[in-house]
C-alpha cells in the first residue's frame, strides 16, 4: 500500500446516491465496538507447555490496545477435560489449571481495564462436560430423580430399551444419544448430546438449571466482566416430544440449520423450518432472564448470541431490547464474494437488526470456520465446521485469498455497528491446511472417522516473533498444534511498522474507524461504478471495493486507506479503498 505515491482523489458530489441505511440509536459502547476474539489455548503461552494461558494473554494485551480494538472476548478458560477445547465445562466458576488461576484472571481483567479494553467471557449453557458434578450426580441417581432432570435423559425404544429415543445426529457426527450404565451395572437410560458424547445437554425446562446459571453469571459479573458471548444460544430448548428429524440436505454441520448459509437472505417463507433442536421460541424467555441479571450491574454489559438461525429476520428476534445486545451475523460471514450479494447482505442486516433497535454485527472469521484469508479463495463450498485439509480438492491460492481478505476486512471495518475479529486475522493468517492427521484434535475429526477435518486448521497458535521458537507463542518450541514452517513472515514483529503489511492495514482501518466514528454512522450507497463494485459513504469516508476481475477508475479524492497498492488512479481487482469524501 503506497499511500504516499497515490494520486489526489476527489469524490464527485454528483455521484448518484441510493438507499440510505441508518443504524440503531443508543449509546452503549458495544453498539459500535470492535471486539477481538482470543482463543486462549492458541494466543500466548507463558509456561512453555505449548498451550496458551491467561498470564500469556495478560502479557500480550498491550499489543491489542495498540491495534485499536475496544474489547476482547475470551473463548472458555473454565475447568474442563478439554474434549471440545474448553466448550465442555466441568466447573463454570473456576479457571482450568492449564490456563492458570482465578488470581491470573483477576490480573488479566485489571490489566485489560487499565489499557481501556473491555473483557467478555464465553458462557456455555447448552451443555456441560460429562465430568461436571451435576452430571456425575445425575448418573449416580435413580431414574426420575431431581438429579436426572437436570439433563435430557430418556428411555430407549424397543423391548429392551436399546434403541436410541430418536434419530437425531450429533453436530460432530454419530448419534445424538448415549446410553448409560446404571450404578448396579445394568443398561440404563439414554442422554442427549447435541455435540460430543462428553457434552450432555442440560434440561433448560428445569427451573433449577436456570437458577444455577443466574449464580454463575453473577460470579463473573462480580469479577468485573463486561459481558458474555453465549455459546449455542439457539439450542437450549428442544421441541416437545423430541420428534424424529431428517435434515433435507447435507448442511452446515456446526450449528447449521436446514438452509445453506448463503440462503440466509430470503424471507422467512423461503427457508425450511429449523430442526427440532435449533431456534425454538422457548429460548427467548431464558434470555430475558439473563438480560435482567446483567441489568443489575452498572455500566453497559453486553450479551452476544451465537445463534445459527435463518433468516436474518428470525435472528433479529434474539436481539430485541430485553434479550441479547447483539448476535453474530453469520449470514454476512458466508456471503459470496460478489458485489451484489455483499451489498444485499449489508442492507438486509442493517434493516433486520435495526428493526428491533439493535446494531448489526459483522464477522468474517472465528474458531469454528475456515479462516477468511483462505475461505475467500476456496473453489467449492465447504460446509461450516467440516474444515479443509491435504485431501480437499482445488487447493486455494494463498495470495488471492489474502488479497480478498484484506479487501473484505476493509469493507467490514467501514460499516456501522459492531465488528468481531478473530486472533491472527490481523496478521493475514491463512487456514493451516497441512496439519498432520496425527495432530488433529477436533471432535469432528474423531467422530466422523476422519471424514471431516474439523476446525483445527484455524486454531494453530499464532506467531508473534519471526525468529523465536514457536514464533514467540511461548518460551519453548512447544505448540499444541504444530505451526507451519513458513509462518515467519506472518509474525507480528515482522509486520510491525511495515508499510503494506496486513497488521498495518488493520491498525490504520481501526484508527480511521474510530476517528470518523464509522461504527455510529450510516451507509449511503453510491451507484455508477459498475456491477462488480460496491461504493458507499459513511460520514466523511467513501469506501469503494472492487470485487470484480478488472480494474475500475477511481474518483479524485484523498486516499485514507488502500488494501493494495494503488497505481495511476485505478482500483485493481479484489481491492478496497477509503477516500475522504
Ligand atoms: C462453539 C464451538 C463448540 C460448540 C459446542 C460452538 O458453537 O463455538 O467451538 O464446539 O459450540 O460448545
Ligand atoms: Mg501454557
Amino acid at each position: 500500500m503506497t499511500l504516499e505515491s497515490a494520486p489526489d482523489f476527489t469524490v464527485p458530489a454528483d455521484r448518484p446516491v441510493t438507499g440510505e441505511q441508518v443504524t440503531s440509536p443508543g449509546s452503549e459502547w458495544w453498539r459500535t465496538a470492535v471486539i477481538y476474539q482470543i482463543y486462549p489455548r492458541s494466543f500466548a503461552d507463558s509456561t512453555g507447555d505449548g498451550i496458551g494461558d491467561l498470564p500469556g494473554i495478560t502479557s500480550r494485551l498491550h499489543s491489542l490496545a495498540e491495534l485499536g480494538v475496544d474489547a476482547v472476548w475470551l473463548s472458555p478458560f473454565f475447568s474442563s477435560p478439554q474434549k471440545d477445547a474448553g466448550y465442555d465445562v466441568s466447573d463454570y466458576c473456576d479457571v482450568d489449571p492449564m490456563f492458570g488461576t482465578l488470581a491470573d484472571f483477576d490480573t488479566l481483567m485489571a490489566t485489560a481495564h487499565d489499557l481501556g479494553l473491555r473483557v467478555i467471557a464465553d458462557m456455555v449453557p447448552n451443555h456441560t462436560s460429562d465430568q461436571h458434578r451435576w452430571f456425575q450426580e445425575a448418573l449416580a441417581s435413580s431414574e426420575g430423580s431431581a438429579e436426572r432432570d437436570r439433563y435430557m435423559f430418556r428411555d430407549g425404544k424397543g423391548p429392551n430399551g436399546d434403541i436410541a429415543p430418536n434419530n437425531w445426529e450429533s453436530v460432530f457426527g454419530g448419534p445424538m444419544w448415549q446410553r448409560i450404565t446404571n450404578p448396579d451395572g445394568t443398561p440404563g437410560q439414554w442422554y442427549l448430546h447435541i455435540f460430543d458424547v462428553s457434552q450432555p445437554d442440560l434440561n433448560w425446562e428445569n427451573p433449577w438449571v436456570r437458577e444455577q446459571f443466574f449464580d454463575i453469571l453473577r460470579f463473573w459479573l462480580d469479577r468485573g466482566v463486561d459481558g458474555f458471548r453465549v455459546d449455542v444460544a439457539h439450542g437450549m430448548i428442544k421441541e416437545e416430544g423430541l420428534p424424529d428429524y431428517t435434515p433435507p440436505m447435507e448442511t452446515a454441520s456446526m450449528g447449521g440449520t436446514a438452509a445453506a448459509a448463503t440462503d440466509l437472505v430470503p424471507g422467512i417463507a423461503d427457508v425450511p423450518p429449523d430442526p427440532p433442536y435449533w431456534g425454538h421460541s422457548g429460548v427467548h424467555d431464558i434470555w430475558r432472564g439473563w438480560n435482567a441479571v446483567l441489568a443489575e450491574y452498572p455500566g453497559d454489559r453486553v450479551m452476544a448470541a451465537e445463534a445459527w438461525v435463518d433468516p436474518l429476520e428470525k435472528m433479529a428476534l434474539w436481539v430485541r431490547p430485553d434479550e441479547f445486545s447483539q448476535a453474530f451475523n453469520f449470514g454476512y460471514m458466508f456471503t459470496e464474494w460478489t458485489a451484489r450479494d455483499m451489498r444485499k447482505v449489508v442492507d438486509d442486516s442493517i434493516a433486520a437488526f435495526g428493526a428491533v433497535g439493535a446494531p448489526s454485527t459483522w464477522v468474517l472469521s472465528n474458531h469454528d470456520v475456515v479462516r477468511h484469508a483462505t475461505r475467500l479463495a476456496l473453489h467449492a463450498d465447504v460446509p461450516q465446521g467440516s474444515g479443509i485439509g491435504p485431501k480437499t480438492p482445488g487447493k486455494p491460492d494463498t495470495a488471492s485469498g489474502l488479497r480478498r481478505a484484506r479487501a473484505a476486512t476493509s469493507l467490514m471495518l467501514s460499516l456501522p455497528g459492531s465488528a468481531y475479529l478473530y486472533q491472527g486475522e490481523e496478521l493475514g493468517l491463512p487456514e493451516d491446511m497441512e496439519l498432520p492427521d496425527s495432530a488433529r484434535q477436533d471432535p469432528t475429526w474423531l467422530r466422523t472417522n476422519h471424514e471431516k477435518y474439523g476446525r483445527d486448521g484455524c486454531r494453530v497458535p499464532i506467531p508473534w516473533e519471526a525468529d523465536k521458537p514457536s514464533y514467540g507463542f511461548g518460551p519453548s518450541g512447544n505448540s499444541w498444534l504444530p505451526q507451519p514452517e513458513d509462518w515467519a513472515p506472518y509474525a507480528r514483529d515482522a509486520q510491525e511498522g511495515l508499510a503494506g503489511s496486513t497488521l498495518e492495514l488493520y491498525r490504520t482501518a481501526l484508527a480511521l474507524r474510530s476517528e470518523h466514528r464509522l461504527g455510529a454512522g450510516a451507509v449511503q450507497w453510491l451507484d455508477g461504478y459498475g456491477p462488480d463494485v460496491i461504493a458507499l459513504r459513511n460520514g466523511p469516508v467513501t469506501v469503494i471495493v472492487n470485487l470484480g476481475k478488472v480494474a475500475v477508475e477511481l474518483p479524485i479524492g484523498e486516499l485514507l486507506l488502500a488494501s493494495e497498492d494503488i497505481i495511476g488512479g485505478a482500483l485493481p481487482a479484489d481491492t478496497a479503498v477509503w477516500l475522504r469524501s
